[in-house]
């Protein structure tokens, strides 16, 4: 299993990279630029391979999507990278992972990193800045990118596709009094992204700790998943493939 891990120089992608490589998958990790790659020459030094672009540059993550379907496409992505504030909020937590998922044509697993924070999201994308020219709202982006996940379970049966709140844990985001525990906190994305258990191989979940647990009510919800997939197609000239 060839899996892409985003946002690997640090934090919960790192750990789930360094664990799914030990695990004997053949990974991929991701920096933003060759200077946080560096970081990851431990994991290239053992075989991963590498992809560099900041998700805040959406021709960086085209070139990336460019790269990999050129070369050995994954077979599931990990969709770690994430930003808590500022204007990258949008561009890394929400358009990056869209792109990436609509031009990775061949990857057939799909695990998207949300938040329990998700829930104060405003569901509604009018007037939503996807281009960061203003700071962005954390629980708007998980939202969006945990009914982004749920949508694309409901329209590509081909294609296992699950959200993952990892707990508040101590990482760099989370800082370091975060209350729950980090090995539990990467353990799902992974299990989710390579398992062959019957739930591992299950679509359309919001997980915590390998439970799937109940998300936002927007979440579900047809007509706002139509309304975000229109407004992110409508963004980026990239529309999700296959029938809607
Ligand atoms: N920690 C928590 O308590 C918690 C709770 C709920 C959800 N999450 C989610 O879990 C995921 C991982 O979080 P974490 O706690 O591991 O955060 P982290 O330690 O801050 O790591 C974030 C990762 O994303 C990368 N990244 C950020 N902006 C990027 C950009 N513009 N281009 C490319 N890569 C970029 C970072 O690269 P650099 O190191 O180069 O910045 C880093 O590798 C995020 O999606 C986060 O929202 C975390």
């Amino acid at each position: 299993m060839r899996v892409l891990v985003t946002g690997s120089a640090e934090g919960l992608g790192l750990v789930a990279a360094e664990t799914l490589l030990a695990q004997g998958h053949d990974v991929v990790v991701h920096a933003r630029n060759a200077g946080r790659a560096g970081v990851l020459a431990p994991l290239t030094g053992r075989g991963a391979g590498l992809v560099v672009g900041d998700f805040e540059d959406r021709d960086a993550v085209l070139r990336i999507a460019a790269e990999l379907t050129a070369g050995e496409p994954p077979d599931a992505v990990i969709h770690n990278a994430g930003v808590w504030s500022g204007p990258a909020v949008m561009p890394v937590n929400v358009i990056a992972p869209y792109l990436l998922t609509a031009l990775l044509a061949g990857a057939r697993r799909h695990v998207y990193l949300s938040s329990g924070l998700h829930s104060s999201g405003r569901p509604s994308v009018e007037g939503v800045d996807w281009r960061g020219r203003m700071p962005g709202h954390y629980g708007d982006s998980k939202l969006f990118l945990t009914t982004f996940s749920a949508a694309l379970a409901r329209l590509r049966p081909d294609v296992l596709s699950n959200a993952v709140d990892p707990g508040w844990v101590p990482t760099r985001m989370g800082g370091p009094g975060a209350p729950d525990d980090l090995e539990l906190g990467h353990q799902t994305q992974e299990w989710l992204a390579t398992g062959k258990d019957p739930e591992a191989l299950t679509t359309g979940g919001y997980w915590f700790h390998r439970q799937r647990r109940q998300p936002h009510p927007a979440v579900p919800d047809i007509a706002f998943q139509e309304r975000l997939l229109d407004a992110l197609a409508g963004e980026t000239g990239v529309a999700l493939p296959g029938p809607r």
